[in-house]
């Protein structure tokens, strides 16, 4: 809509010789349509005239205002509201988008500006739980959102794979070889190498209890991990190997790619390096044998090394910021890491900002609010009663099942492996937009039976208005018919939903900026709405062939926007159901 709102703009500034920076961005619909098509604020105006913004309208309603797709103007207190000449505004309309030889709604507005984009980061020697499902989501469609908008993109993935978790890990390979040795079968062959880690995680964490020895032991594997012990390392190795295989099994089902896969474990030499430049710049403290930097008063100090000279969690974040510049030269940097990490990122920024790290301003946390699982009645975190966490590949095979049935019984003959396709396409889909439909910040409620339902707010939903835009446009075809130039969309449902396809390219732009894929959501949401409700009023093929061929392109341009929207989002956008 931005060519058409600055049109006005400039005019009413023209006829007024006044210059108001931006005055199309506050440009909007009326009330309602019967109104006018859009509405003109005249506050900013006025403010600069000094004089009242009814006046300000009056004078502008007393212009003749010389574009061809305005018929009339009328004022309404302090706005002026504008009447659409139809025929010439849905051809203008439809051209544009029509036009657009790039995927529609992108733009070249980030240009020249780099953006790192850290998402999912899980731990390794676990399954990705259903609350990965997050971080992982939002930071790919967020990633998708500023490739569409134009900027330079790196999509990171910060892997949890050090820690004293591995030396537990380690010990418990050496020493738990009645209970399960993990040379035989060896890891990789196993059908389920990380729940088989697991089991031994856990029962080594319970004989801690018993014996504590246990834990000196670890220790000793993990120095022993990072003092490069050949088969410690190889062991590690090969855990890190079999995680990240299965990692990319469920990415691959989600649309979800990395540009580097960095672990932890990267930043030996990173750490000694901030620690050194730490301690030179007089910022490491001792405290009661760990050392420490002391932060403004309104946040504890940041953890750098233990009482035993262990590195931590937040010293390898230090270490990897710094390497993440030197790779990326980033304009921005978002971590995109739930809102419970929030005092340890505000701990990481400010140190970098003591280093003297100028580009610590551009860093961000892209926080998240948690997702709540229907456990048996009650929501929770993503655990059951038992204390068992919900895999994300469980949520999505139960997604698809669900999905298949819904699917077979809407359209009983579909062969087996279109079945399969479009099952797992809407099963996942609706996983997806579950997390993706409510504003970042948010507790997201969780329910299996409300997102795959065809009707309500949901992913199936949006992709069943996709396969309805793809089957008229297929029968159209099958008939011959042309698309037209949109002279004959005169409606005022037409006009409405033109509009909004042309405002698009400006959500993606906000969506990209605010970091938030919801916006997004929720414009395809109004999209697909606005849509059933034309569909349910008007024949799109009928004998009118003309108007039929214009109804057509306006499919036509709904269908691309869709299609754009979903991508984006990353849910499939099938083409039949
Ligand atoms: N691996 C961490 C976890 O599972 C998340 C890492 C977030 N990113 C970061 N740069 N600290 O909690």
């Amino acid at each position: 809509m931005r060519q058409f709102n600055v049109q006005i703009a400039d005019h009413a500034q023209k006829y007024l010789d006044v210059e108001v920076p931006d005055l199309a961005d506050h440009i909007c619909d009326p009330p309602s349509a019967d109104l006018g098509d859009l509405s003109l604020p005249c506050f900013l105006l006025a403010k600069a005239l000094a004089e009242a913004p009814t006046a300000t309208a009056e004078r502008l309603a007393g212009k003749t205002w010389d574009i061809p797709w305005v018929e009339s103007v009328s004022p309404a207190g302090p706005y002026l509201n504008f009447k659409f000449q139809a025929d010439k505004f849905s051809r203008q309309a439809l051209a544009q988008v029509l036009d657009q030889t790039e995927v529609w709604g992108s733009s070249e507005v980030g240009q020249g500006i780099t953006v790192l984009v850290e998402y999912s980061s899980p731990n390794i020697a676990k399954h990705l739980a259903v609350h990965h499902m997050r971080s992982t989501m939002l930071g790919q469609s967020i990633t998708n959102l500023l490739r569409c908008a134009g900027f330079s993109v790196t999509s990171w993935n910060h892997l949890g794979d050090w820690g004293t978790t591995f030396g537990k890990l380690l010990a418990a390979w050496e020493l738990f070889k009645e209970r399960d040795d993990l040379d035989s079968p060896a890891l990789e062959e196993r059908t389920d190498a990380i729940s088989d880690l697991n089991s031994l995680y856990v029962a080594f964490n319970e004989a801690t209890k018993e014996n504590p020895e246990l834990e000196d032991i670890a220790r000793k594997w993990f120095k022993k991990l990072e003092d490069g012990d050949p088969q410690a390392r190889a062991r590690w190795e090969r855990i890190r190997n079999v995680s990240l295989a299965r990692f990319n099994l469920v990415y691959d089902r989600l649309g979800v790619h990395f540009d580097r896969v960095i672990g932890e474990s990267h930043y030996q030499q990173g750490m000694v390096d901030v620690v050194e430049q730490l301690t030179e710049s007089g910022l490491l403290e001792l405290s009661e044998g760990a050392e420490i930097v002391r932060l403004s008063d309104d946040i504890p100090p940041m953890l750098i090394r233990k009482q035993d000279g262990a590195t931590l969690y937040s010293t390898r974040d230090l270490a990897s910021a710094i390497e993440r510049y030197h790779q990326v030269a980033f304009q921005r940097c978002l971590y995109v890491v739930d809102a419970g990490q929030g005092l340890h990122f505000r701990q990481l920024f400010e140190v970098l900002k003591m280093l003297g790290y100028d580009w610590a301003d551009d860093l961000e946390h892209t926080e998240f609010g948690i997702m709540r699982l229907n456990i048996e009645g009650n929501w929770k975190k993503g655990k059951t009663r038992g204390g068992q966490v919900v895999l994300l590949e469980e949520v999505l095979d139960q997604a698809v099942e669900l999905a298949a049935n819904i699917v077979k019984e809407k359209n009983p003959d579909l062969p087996d492996q279109e079945l399969d396709e479009i099952s797992e396409a809407v099963g996942v889909g609706a996983v997806v937009f579950s997390d993706m439909k409510a504003a970042r910040r948010k507790d997201v409620n969780f329910d299996l039976d409300k997102i795959l339902s065809f009707d309500g707010e949901t992913g199936p939903y949006l992709q069943y208005t996709h396969v309805r835009f793809c089957s008229i446009l297929r029968k159209a075809q099958e008939q011959g018919i042309e698309t037209g130039d949109g002279s004959r969309l005169d409606q005022p449902s037409e006009i409405i939903l033109l509009k909004r396809v042309l405002r698009f390219p400006d959500v993606i732009l906000r969506a990209a900026r605010d970091a938030e894929p919801s916006q997004v959501s929720q414009y395809l949401l109004e999209l697909a709405s606005e849509f059933n409700t034309y569909y349910a009023k008007h024949r799109i093929i009928s004998e009118d062939l003309q108007l039929s061929g214009d109804r057509l392109a306006l499919i036509e341009v709904l269908r691309s926007t869709m299609k754009s929207g979903l991508d984006l989002l990353c849910i499939r956008p099938i083409e039949r159901m």
